[in-house]
């Protein structure tokens, strides 16, 4: 089936997702936007070249126009985070390159589904759904989703178990407020606890996991990669082509992405993560699985801080 995603932003996360993208089955066509032409011709070719023992894909530099019919819009304009800097200090600066795009690719691709990846990225989202007239459900920020990946990452370190064997989730702000709600996390449909002293009776060497510790790690793993090496593109281009399948798939996904909130725990106009049922008609709605008082302290914690940032912000 012939399906196109463009994206915008051919900075290292926008073209390393179109990288993976054209190693994937996923998009017939590929257009790739960027306002540094040069940069974009660049990274086009590099990726086209590399398609030779694939069916064939069509990958492009493109403008606006060319993202007429795109299936999926996916936006990762934006500066980046510098070694030490937080998100949210982005966050002006992204909303006025927002404000910059939002007019000119709805113009021409106004029943896409739109995949929000610029950080940071709940106010990207909320933002855009606010700025672009894009219906809410055809809007989706990439949010936690790569946190939960992260921390299914480091469970699966801990507990020596497979990644897709853990269903454990990472809630609110894509940032430094963000929670793990353990009360709905399990093992195989065990809960922690009791999956640790499962293993303990196989004679398996299973600690109890350290919760602030692995919050830590995930809240923490974006700024020490950026710390490394410069910048993180690899987990987020893998999250981000993973939600393009989930919305391009013929049954719905559960996921933690970033949507608009509409009173579910409580929380409104703010856009944040929690599981969502998203498919091939973008948002199809929240599944709020019910948390203890003190995660919903937190949700709120989180929803309260995004919100003083966007009462900052010029819209
Ligand atoms: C990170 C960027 C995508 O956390 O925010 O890696």
């Amino acid at each position: 089936m012939s399906r196109k995603i463009t994206i915008i932003g051919a900075g290292s996360v926008g073209a390393t997702i179109a990288y993976t993208l054209s190693m994937d089955s996923l998009a017939s066509e590929i257009v790739l936007i960027d306002i540094n032409k040069q940069k974009v011709a660049g990274e086009v070719l590099d990726i086209a070249q590399g398609t030779c023992f694939r069916d064939p894909i069509s990958i492009v530099a493109g403008e606006y126009e060319d993202a007429k019919d795109s299936d999926i819009v996916v936006i990762t304009s934006g500066i980046a985070r510098k070694p030490g800097q937080t998100r949210i200090e982005l966050t002006q600066t992204n909303v006025n390159i927002m404000k910059g795009i939002a007019p000119e690719i709805v113009k021409v691709a106004p029943k896409a589904l739109y995949v929000i990846v610029s950080n940071p990225v709940d106010i990207m989202t909320y933002v855009f759904t606010k700025i672009s007239g894009i219906p809410e459900n055809q809007v989706i920020g990439s949010g936690t989703l790569l946190d939960t990946a992260r921390l299914r990452t480091g469970l699966s370190q801990h507990y020596e178990v497979a990644q897709k064997n853990i269903h454990a989730y990472v809630f609110g702000e894509h940032g430094d407020t963000s929670f793990i709600p353990w009360s709905c996390a399990d093992i195989g449909g065990a809960h922690f606890d009791d999956y640790t002293k499962i293993m303990k009776a196989y004679g398996k060497k299973a600690e109890p996991v350290d919760q602030e510790g692995m919050l830590e790690y995930v809240q923490k793993s974006g700024g020490k990669i950026i710390a490394n090496k410069g910048a993180t593109f690899y987990a987020i281009a893998v999250s981000v082509v993973k939600l393009c399948a989930m919305l391009l798939s013929s049954s719905d996904s559960i996921a933690t992405v970033s949507t608009m909130m509409n009173g579910e725990y409580g929380v409104e106009d703010v856009c944040l993560s929690m599981l969502t049922l998203v498919g091939p008609n973008g948002v199809q709605g929240k599944v709020p699985v019910e948390l203890s008082d003190e995660e919903m302290e937190k949700m709120h914690a989180s929803a309260n801080a995004l919100k003083e940032v966007i009462s900052g912000i010029e819209i």
